[in-house]
């Protein structure tokens, strides 16, 4: 093997892993969405639509932001506002946290500041299940579409 095809051939093999890497953190977090409607001041979902100890993606009508679900232990469950506190863009699930686009910033699975420029954690939202194992979401009014 010459030099050229030595370069041509792990230049060629760097990129497949670049974009390898790229799209499993692209994809890690991107399982199923489920669709929810917004009941007052609560999105409610069945809890038997989450599986465990994984975060899922909520996306209820009337929403600004999508909800990130994740059942924690037995009748244990937190939810975040897939929202960015540094200028409110969306930010997306990745395989061990969350990503927002606009300027960077990283969130954990806890919706901790890993990297700014944000400076506050993601919104947790109150979470609470009925006897009917129906989750309840609640909400402040500004998350609603006007
Ligand atoms: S809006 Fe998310 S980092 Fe700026």
């Amino acid at each position: 093997m010459n030099r050229r095809h030595f370069l041509r051939e792990t230049c060629s093999l760097c990129v497949t892993a670049m974009i390898a890497g790229w799209l499993a953190e692209s994809c890690a977090g991107s399982g199923r969405v489920i669709q929810a409607g917004v009941n007052g001041q609560e999105v409610e979902i069945k809890a038997s639509e989450l599986e465990d100890n994984r975060f899922q993606v909520i996306d209820a009508a009337g929403l600004r932001y999508r909800i990130a679900v994740r059942r924690e232990a037995e009748g244990q469950y937190v939810a975040l506002l897939l929202m960015c506190t540094h200028a409110r863009n969306p930010v997306t699930l990745t395989g061990n946290g969350f990503y927002c686009p606009l300027h960077g910033s990283r969130f954990d699975d806890q919706g901790n500041v890993v990297q700014g420029p944000a400076q506050q954690p993601l919104v947790h939202l109150p979470v609470n299940m009925d006897p009917q194992g129906l989750l309840h979401i609640h909400l402040q009014p500004w998350m609603k579409e006007s």
